[in-house]
């Protein structure tokens, strides 16, 4: 099959999603048309054709995709347009999210042509998973895409494809109810460069007094801001953080888990 134009649409607060679908959508070898929703989600996105293909990534929040996407998600149009999901997660689980992610791509057009799930380092420390997607992650997401590229070679359109099937359940799980609001607090050593407020992708740090949170409602924990800072100032001093925290320490750390492909 003739792929025109290969887009990428990615969510990455702390950037390890991003490296796996560009390197995903690198194997194509044409041009890549991205599209970052990490900071702006109103933007308008084209609708797909059937010569297009798709790579789309995101985080696992709470073995789901992060809620903030299932509205975007569902303003896509494809038109039997080939699409590759793919999830990144901490090394705990994917849980239901890969499922989600196909079940809202094929209600919106797309044709799965192949997915994955990928392993980043956690969004609450490098003690788990850390440095992750390494060398051989990426070697990993290498070699899936240029298996999808021979598969997608082979077929005349996209509704020549089996359909494929995915872990997880449906319902999906349920996410945990929102609670009382917390965001990041900011210690004395910040000297107000502002870098937190240019990588937040809510927006809701103050660019001109950025220890100011001005919506901790809004807040998705991505930890973006804490990883960002270079003073390490900016600190997660939630209870229920930390005891989490300490629960993936010991317990999703020592073992690594393997990217997971289906094609
Ligand atoms: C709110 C939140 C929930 C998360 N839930 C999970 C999870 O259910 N399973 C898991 O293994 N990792 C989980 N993670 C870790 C992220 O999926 C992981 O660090 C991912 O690589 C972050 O992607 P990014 O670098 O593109 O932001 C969670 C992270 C956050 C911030
Ligand atoms: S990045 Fe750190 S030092 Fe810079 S403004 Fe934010 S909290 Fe302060
Ligand atoms: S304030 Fe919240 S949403 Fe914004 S970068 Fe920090 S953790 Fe992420």
């Amino acid at each position: 099959m003739n792929i025109k134009k290969v887009h990428c649409l990615t969510f990455s607060p702390t950037g390890t999603t991003r490296k796996i679908t560009d390197t995903i959508a690198g194997v194509f070898q044409t041009k890549i048309y991205n599209h970052d929703i990490t900071y702006d989600r109103t933007k308008d996105i084209p609708d797909f054709t059937s010569t297009d293909l798709l790579v789309v990534g995101v985080p696992v929040y709470g073995g789901r995709i992060p809620a903030l996407l299932e509205d975007f998600f569902c303003r896509l149009h494809g038109d039997h347009t080939l699409c590759i999901p793919v999830v990144v997660y901490g090394n705990r689980a994917f849980e239901d999210a890969l499922l989600e992610l196909s079940d809202l791509l094929k209600d919106q057009g797309f044709v799965i042509a192949g997915a994955g799930a990928f392993i980043g380092e956690h969004s609450y420390g490098n003690e788990i998973a850390g440095g992750r997607p390494n060398g051989s992650d990426l070697a990993a997401a290498t070699k899936f895409a240029e298996t999808l590229r021979i598969k997608l070679d082979g077929i005349a359109t996209a509704d020549d494809l089996e359909p494929l099937h995915f872990p997880g359940n449906h319902p999906y799980k349920e996410r945990s109810a929102p609670g009382i609001p917390w965001a990041p607090a900011t210690t004395d050593s910040c000297n107000n460069c502002g870098i937190c407020a240019t990588v937040c992708p809510m927006g809701i740090i103050d660019r001109d007094d950025p220890k100011k949170i001005t919506d901790p409602g809004s807040c998705l924990h991505c930890c973006a801001c804490v990883k960002t800072c270079p003073k390490n100032a900016k600190v997660m001093e939630s209870e229920f953080y930390k005891k989490f925290r300490g629960f993936l320490i010991a317990n999703c750390s020592e073992i690594q888990k393997n990217p997971e492909i289906f094609v």
